[in-house]
């Protein structure tokens, strides 16, 4: 399987880790043979046709940015679009960073994928929060398969989970902590008495929070998360402006404190209940499944036969969310073996 990897920050250097380490093992497990035939970021790229060894793929990493200025195979100044277009792959793996505003870069990349006949496998929310439903078809239209479990759950199965293990029941509400970030900074706040501030410069420096901190903190991010989870798992067509959205600005160490007197805590709750789609700040009992602390998230699927099941996981990092990368590659590779479409 030829891959074009378009984005080279925290996750698409996971990937390139994951893979190399993964070329071995996961060639005698499946008969799955990944190679990395071009990486490209927005200074230009690096392009082998026969694959980059895990070799050049750690020198690459260890060189850092600009990518293009690798001796053998850099190609400063080519645009990813051009990548996508000229070089032969099965595969775009799109992890460039998120904008809500247009989906750009991602958006075109995307598109130019299933154009040129290549499958999508992404982690970047944008596109998906934008124009799912229209995203969607275009895949099937194009006859290519469009994955992006590490968008929701980072490397927790979150979709898969849903999407395959709950197959035969019916899910009728979902409810979940989708953001680590902002999970981070309640916990702080009310476990160690850490102020909002503090909490947020710290998920920062772990490397949780998105470039522009009001992502994770206006609850923009958990209801792309939303957005993703009603269409891919309930088969709602909703993007991103039909999520009621509250964040976290205003809950206050007081408040924190006043729930703990009441054996509860505030979290941040995405849910999809009915045809509401919401994300705000709401009271949970310490004892509720929901309620884990830290960078971690869960999700509460309520189905209709098995009752209410959670999943609970890391729901950020780069080397996590990259670990979804290889999940849908391999979830591709087995489709293309049994030759289905869904
Ligand atoms: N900023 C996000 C979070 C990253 O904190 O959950 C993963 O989507």
């Amino acid at each position: 399987m030829r891959i074009i990897l378009v984005g080279y920050g925290v996750v698409g250097k996971g990937v390139t880790t994951i893979l190399s380490r993964r070329y071995v093992e996961k060639t005698r497990d499946v008969g799955f043979n990944p190679k990395i035939v071009a990486i490209a970021d927005i200074d230009g790229a690096v392009i082998n046709p026969r694959g980059l060894s895990p070799e050049k793929l750690e020198a690459i990493k260890q060189r850092g940015f600009p990518i293009s200025a690798d001796p053998d195979f850099g190609r400063p100044g080519i645009s990813a679009l051009d990548v996508i277009e000229s070089v032969e792959a099965e595969v775009v793996v799109e992890v460039t960073p998120v904008n809500i505003q247009n989906a750009e870069p991602a958006m075109s990349h995307i598109t130019k994928a299933f154009k040129t006949g290549k499958h999508v496998v992404t982690t970047n929310k944008g596109p998906l929060a934008l124009a799912m439903p229209a995203l969607t078809e275009l895949a099937e239209f194009n006859n290519v398969y469009f994955r992006f479990s590490g968008t929701v759950g980072g490397g927790t199965p979150m979709l898969e989970f849903a999407k395959r293990c709950l197959a035969g029941d019916k899910i009728l509400s979902i409810r979940g902590i989708l953001n680590g970030t902002t999970n981070y900074i309640l916990t702080e706040m009310s476990k160690n008495h850490v102020s909002f501030q503090d909490a947020l410069v710290n998920a920062q420096k772990l490397g949780y929070a998105e470039r522009e901190p009001s992502m994770d903190i206006d609850g923009f991010d958990a209801a792309c998360k939303v957005v993703i989870l009603a269409n891919w798992i309930m088969n709602k067509k909703i993007t991103l402006k039909d999520v009621d959205r509250t964040g976290i600005r205003d809950v206050s160490l007081q408040m924190l404190e006043e729930a703990a007197k009441r054996n509860s805590t505030l979290k941040l709750i995405g849910s999809i209940e009915g045809d509401r789609a919401t994300v705000k700040p709401t009271e949970i009992p310490l004892t509720n499944p929901l309620c884990v602390s830290g960078v971690l998230n869960a999700v509460t699927f309520q189905t209709e036969f098995a009752g209410e099941q959670t999943l609970i996981g890391k729901g950020a990092g780069g080397i996590e969310t990259a670990s979804a990368v290889l999940r849908d590659l391999l979830d591709i590779r087995r489709k293309l073996a049994t030759k289905l479409l869904n």
